[in-house]
């Protein structure tokens, strides 16, 4: 097996720099952005209301002062919740951001999104046209990527917007074959758990065309297996970690 020639390696900042500040909040986008991050990674769900938030469970309990389903409070109702589960007092107050204040924010910053759809446990209804009509009406069409580990949501999203790119999320046992299945349904990457990636899954991607971005990368080692391997893009806590790394294996 020979893996071809590594080109360049994205750091995607994952929930935004979440190692160090609270989890999709615009603070921890903003942060990414500054640790010089390519792209930030993000999750969306849909309020009682209709309205696109950012956060990644289905309920507020896990990050939040409050508890939940985000489906049953409207947007105004949210906004009184702090994401302040992990970090407390530290950061001060910050709410769940609607998908509306993240693209007004990152259409003037010279960063890429990864949008997760979060269509997996709860199929949420129009939820990739809600999120399309956004992305077309901030003109951010060719600055975006869906990811799911809903690939039924990734079908529809193709069919609404093909020139859209797609990632095939899967847990830590992966997708046996993952670059033909993603090719068939015209999915331009594939997205592992860093657990069940292996040389072969790399190069699987690689035969079939497939952009290979693998998440959760936290740490060193992981850094150097994929950079050896010549992976895309590594979905990270810590986003400046993976950049200082980069910067001295490429003596920039
Ligand atoms: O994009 C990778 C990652 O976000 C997938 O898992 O659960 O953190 O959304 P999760
Ligand atoms: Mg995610």
């Amino acid at each position: 097996m020979t893996l071809k020639e590594y080109t360049y390696m994205k750091v995607i900042a994952h929930r935004g720099y979440s190692g160090k500040y609270p989890e999709n909040t615009m603070l921890a986008f903003k942060k990414a952005e500054k640790a010089g991050c390519d792209e930030i990674e993000l999750d969306v769900q849909l309020t009682k209301d209709k309205v696109l938030v950012i956060i990644h469970d289905e309920t507020i309990d896990r990050v939040s002062d409050g508890s939940g389903f985000v489906r049953d409070y409207t947007f105004k109702e949210l906004q009184r919740f702090n994401i302040n589960k992990k970090f407390g007092d530290k950061y001060g107050f910050n709410a769940i951001p609607c998908f509306e204040e993240y693209l007004s924010w990152v259409k003037t910053k010279q960063i890429t999104t990864n949008i997760e759809l979060k269509s997996g446990n709860y199929y949420y209804e129009d939820l990739e046209e809600k999120v399309i009509k956004l992305i077309r009406e901030y003109g951010m069409e060719s600055r975006v990527m869906f990811s799911s580990f809903n690939h039924v949501s990734l079908i529809r999203c193709k069919q609404l917007i093909p020139e859209i790119s797609c990632g095939v999320l899967t847990l830590k046992n992966g997708l046996g074959n993952a670059g033909y299945f993603a090719s068939k349904y015209h999915f331009e990457c594939y997205h592992p758990d860093i657990r069940g990636v292996t040389d072969e899954t790399i190069q699987n991607c690689k035969d079939y065309g497939i952009k290979i971005n693998v998440w959760t990368v936290n740490n060193e080692e992981g850094l150097e297996k994929l950079y050896d391997w010549g992976c895309d893009g590594v979905i990270t806590n810590y986003p400046k970690l993976c950049k200082n790394w980069l910067a001295l294996k490429e003596n920039k």
